[in-house]
């Protein structure tokens, strides 16, 4: 397994210096500021430093899906994926004949299953080069061209005019924004009127003390390894969304759940005894990081791959006690319309 990640990093632009790009993104994440209006360059540079140096990882951990989901006992972690995705769809009755834009789209895993599931057309929005090849790449192989296209943009700045889309959806990505507002707005901008957008945001709950210094580590780290400027609270998103004229729906934290459940952060945690969750698991992590510490003494993989995957390590060990203690949820659910 870790042959497939050193082939994978070696493919990159970024690979040949990660240990320098690894240490200008922890720079930038001390001096980049919240909001978009201060430092937009700054926030761009940082979320595309990130990005370049995560993604591989990413998705040698995870898969094509940079995203958790609600899961139920018997259910496997590809399945709960699936079914996370389709959830979005279904709420946003996508068909065929539609077109929606998927902001912050990853390497395009969901927006491939939401077409095959839909038949609606999806424009995958990202301002990673590295991603949105490689997300074109795939729709190609999975011939579902004619389903899928890209914007290559920042999603505050989307290069579509007004009232193009039929629906909107973010998955995990709206969370990379330096502010909520910027973000919603440039959404409603895009939706046709009367048409609705649905997302999953990071957010701290109710149980979150910002006076308990555990908690503020745990943010911190979520925030750091996650590449997050912010991560607001419940209140702030809604607030958020109607503060740019949306007319907002439903707004429901999935990872509370009612029934028998798994917890979200299991694939983090758990001990990696099926085959598609070890790369994930806190075991598969660790044999991952002691590989690649030998694979970089022998220059096998680039100088700075450990620092990367020490990074994300930080921010997966304190997702897995945040989730614990309910202070943090990465599937707050919001469904919203922009009036006819
Ligand atoms: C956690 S990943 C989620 C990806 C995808 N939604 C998925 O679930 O597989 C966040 C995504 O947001 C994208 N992103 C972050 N900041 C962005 C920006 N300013 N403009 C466009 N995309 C951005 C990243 O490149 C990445 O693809």
């Amino acid at each position: 397994m870790p042959f497939r990640l050193s082939s994978l990093l070696k493919d990159k632009e970024i690979a040949s210096d990660a240990d320098a790009a690894v240490g200008e993104y922890e720079e930038r994440f001390k001096t980049t500021r919240r909001s978009s209006e201060d430092d937009e360059a700054g926030y761009k540079t940082f979320n595309n430093l990130y990005y370049d140096l995560v993604s591989d990882f990413y998705e040698y951990g995870w898969g094509r899906s940079f995203h958790f989901a609600p899961r139920v006992p018997g259910e496997s972690f590809k399945a709960s994926l699936a079914r996370h995705e389709h959830y979005v769809a279904h709420k946003l009755e996508l068909r065929p004949g539609m077109v929606a834009a998927d902001i912050g789209c990853g390497v395009g895993g969901p927006m491939m299953e939401i077409a095959r599931f839909s038949g609606a057309r999806i424009v995958g929005v990202n301002s990673n080069g590295y991603q949105v090849d490689r997300a074109r790449r795939y729709v190609e192989e999975a011939g579902l061209a004619h389903l899928a296209g890209f914007l290559h943009c920042d999603f505050l700045h989307v290069d579509a005019p007004d009232d193009s889309f039929d629906a909107v959806y973010s998955i995990e990505a709206t969370c990379c924004a330096p502010d909520k507002p910027g973000i919603y707005g440039e959404i409603f901008r895009l939706l046709k009127p009367g048409a609705c957008f649905a997302a999953y945001e990071y957010c701290m709950t109710d149980r979150f003390d910002p006076q308990d210094p555990v908690h503020l580590k745990l943010k911190a780290d979520i925030q750091l390894g996650g590449g997050l400027l912010v991560i607001d609270d419940r209140p702030t998103v809604d607030d958020a969304l109607r503060s740019v004229g949306f007319e907002v729906l439903e707004t429901r934290d999935l990872a509370v759940q009612t029934g028998p459940s798994v917890p979200w952060y299991q694939p983090l945690s758990g001990s990696g005894v099926s085959f598609a969750s070890f790369r994930s698991s806190k075991v598969g992590r660790l044999v991952t990081a002691n590989s690649l510490r030998v694979l970089e003494k022998l220059r096998i993989v680039p100088q700075g791959a450990v620092r990367v995957a020490g990074t994300l390590e930080l921010c997966a060990a304190a997702m897995v006690e945040a989730g614990k203690l309910g202070i943090f949820t990465p599937m707050y659910f919001v469904h919203a319309r922009k009036p006819a």
